[in-house]
């Protein structure tokens, strides 16, 4: 009888440490995990020409370039994601694509994918629910 009551105490003790550790932990919403995916073809969804301004990939490098913050290249070759692997891979001074990509988008004073953005994952990588795979859209 005893000995049930000890067991019986631990194991209240173990559940109700394990609730608060669960409680401690924010709730978080992931698109393309836990929620619906709003921009599942990533740059491009965001990357677009708008209305008051050209928001393309082509446009934002055409500005780096200009500013002298990214060497000279032709146009045809700062037009879109696939075109960033020629110079950017592994062992290139350039950096990879992944390097140079994240930077853009984490780094800087008030940088606005992180401001307007929430500086989000998954906007760019995919996630199987499946395979467990990570991706990165419309590579
Ligand atoms: C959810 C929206 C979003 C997605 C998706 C996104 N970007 Fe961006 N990107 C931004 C924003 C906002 C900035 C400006 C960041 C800053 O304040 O400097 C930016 C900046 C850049 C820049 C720097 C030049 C510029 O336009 O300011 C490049 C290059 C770029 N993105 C390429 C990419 C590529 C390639 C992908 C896909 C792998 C991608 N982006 C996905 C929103 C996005
Ligand atoms: C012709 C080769 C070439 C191509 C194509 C190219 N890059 Fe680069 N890029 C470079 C080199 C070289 C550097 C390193 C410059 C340095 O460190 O001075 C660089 C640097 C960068 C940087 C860092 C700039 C900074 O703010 O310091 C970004 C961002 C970048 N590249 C994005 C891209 C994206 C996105 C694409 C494809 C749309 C792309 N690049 C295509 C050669 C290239
Ligand atoms: C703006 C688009 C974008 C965002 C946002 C983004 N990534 Fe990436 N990520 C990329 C691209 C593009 C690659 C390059 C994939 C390849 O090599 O083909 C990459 C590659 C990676 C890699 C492989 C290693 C590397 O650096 O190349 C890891 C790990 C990674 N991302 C983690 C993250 C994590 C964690 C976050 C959120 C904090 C994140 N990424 C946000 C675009 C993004």
């Amino acid at each position: 009888m005893k000995k049930i009551l000890v067991v019986g105490i631990v194991l209240a003790m173990v559940v109700t440490a394990s609730v608060i550790v669960f409680a401690a932990v924010p709730a978080l919403t992931i698109p393309g995990v836990n929620a619906k995916d709003d921009l599942p073809k990533g740059c491009t969804d965001c990357h677009v020409k708008a209305s008051d301004s050209d928001r393309t990939i082509l446009a934002g490098m055409k500005a780096l370039i200009a500013s002298g913050k990214h060497p000279k290249a032709a146009d045809s070759m700062v037009d879109e994601l696939k075109d960033c692997y020629t110079c950017h891979k592994a062992g290139a001074t350039a950096g990879t694509v992944g390097s140079v990509v994240h930077s853009a988008h984490f780094t800087g004073k008030d940088n606005a994918f992180i401001k307007y953005y929430s500086g989000n994952c998954t906007w760019c990588h995919s996630v199987d629910l499946t395979k467990g795979a990570v991706g990165v859209k419309g590579k």
